[in-house]
């Protein structure tokens, strides 16, 4: 059994893949052009947002996007302590310093009534995670920074194809504030076959400063107006993207069928949470065991694959420590997901025999 069937997929969309791939080849098109427009032009159509700008991975888009902001040594960025490295690494990377605030003890993604004890004269950005592929609350997220004047970066790594419901209207992720960043990495929502990720934007004059950084600052051919960075995305992997993005809706009304049968069936474990008007692109299937040990050697006596999404909260990390106060104690809730949290095998292509072994075994886990 895989922990994301990736083989299912490919042998799914095989040939419409093949062709992709092949064309690029045969055109030797690899940088830029044709398939890295078009992949643009369909993210924008699908998450709405005014423009999406294709890039490496999505690290350098979280990278990107604090660089557009202008966020700098002295600067704070708060975020959330539950999330994988990357999100406090981009902010590290840019000279500023991260300000952790705990998450919500029910959907694990950060807290908006614990913000605004956080903000200091120094908060440039805020950078709340779509953790396991459900959005945070973007609507009290983005009040509170507006009359802060911050910026609101949502980290949907995890969560592209996610929604959530806005006065009457689907908000998709990627769409939910000024800046939104993604990644491409295989086992996301919508992979690719290599890295790769996104930056989104629902600001012109950010768009324009994004299209620059991502390729060395260059305005024209060998004229440099900023500093930049190599991050574009290849166009073999923009073609890949082309190509399953046409799938993405199926597979994740797929994904919540497959969490529906786990959730019913699943006994003595806390099931994921999914607030009232959110839709979840169940980047995993992550449930809270008291008994996380036993629970593990089951599943490895059992042949089935899991995985810890995160062992370490953020502010625990040796990268951190070494350098900022945070100690053991300061986000309990945070540290608290860490010790009991673990993801089961999840892909839309997760025949209806593996759930029932997946089921069984964590039953008699427990
Ligand atoms: C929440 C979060 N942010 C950022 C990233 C970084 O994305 P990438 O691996 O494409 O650099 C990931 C990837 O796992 C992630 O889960």
């Amino acid at each position: 059994m895989d922990f994301i069937n990736l083989k299912a997929q490919y042998k799914a969309y095989k040939n419409e893949i093949d062709a992709s791939i092949a064309k690029s080849l045969t055109n030797a098109a690899f940088i830029m052009g044709e398939s890295v427009e078009s992949l643009e032009s369909n993210l924008k159509n699908y998450t709405k947002a005014k423009s999406a700008i294709s890039c490496s991975s999505g690290t350098t888009a979280l990278v990107l996007a604090l660089m557009a902001l202008d966020i700098k040594n002295g600067d704070e960025v708060i975020t959330t302590p539950f999330s994988f490295i990357a999100t406090v690494e981009a902010i590290l990377l840019v000279g500023a310093k991260p300000i952790f605030v705990d998450i919500d003890e029910k959907t694990y993604n950060l807290d908006p009534k614990l913000l605004e004890n956080a903000i200091t004269k120094n908060t440039k950005a805020i950078i709340p995670v779509s953790i396991f592929g459900q959005m945070p609350d973007m609507e009290s997220i983005n009040k509170i920074a507006l009359s802060h004047n911050i910026a609101v970066i949502e980290d949907a790594a995890q969560s592209f194809g996610a929604s959530f419901n806005l006065n009457g209207k689907s908000v998709k992720s990627c769409n939910a504030s000024i800046i939104a960043t993604t990644s491409f990495f295989p086992s996301k929502p919508l992979g690719c076959y290599g890295d790769g990720g996104a930056v989104f934007s629902n600001d012109e004059k950010i768009t324009k400063k994004l299209e620059l950084l991502r390729n060395h600052g260059q305005s024209e051919r060998y004229k440099h107006s900023t500093i930049g960075i190599n991050g574009r995305l290849d166009a073999l992997q923009a073609g890949i993207l082309n190509v399953k993005l046409k799938y993405l809706d199926s597979e994740i009304t797929k994904r919540q069928e497959i969490a529906e049968n786990y959730n019913k069936n699943l006994k003595n474990v806390i099931t994921p949470y999914i607030a009232p008007g959110f839709v979840s692109a169940y980047a995993q299937y992550s449930i809270r065991a008291k008994n996380r040990e036993k629970l593990m050697q089951k599943l490895a006596d059992s042949k089935i694959p899991y995985a810890v999404h995160y062992p370490i909260p953020l502010h625990l990390q040796e990268v951190i420590t070494k350098q900022y106060n945070y100690k053991k104690g300061d986000f309990k809730v945070s540290e608290l997901v860490c010790d009991e949290i673990i993801s089961l095998p999840f892909s839309a292509f997760l025949s209806q025999e593996e759930q029932s072994q997946i089921i069984k075994a964590v039953n008699e886990a427990n």
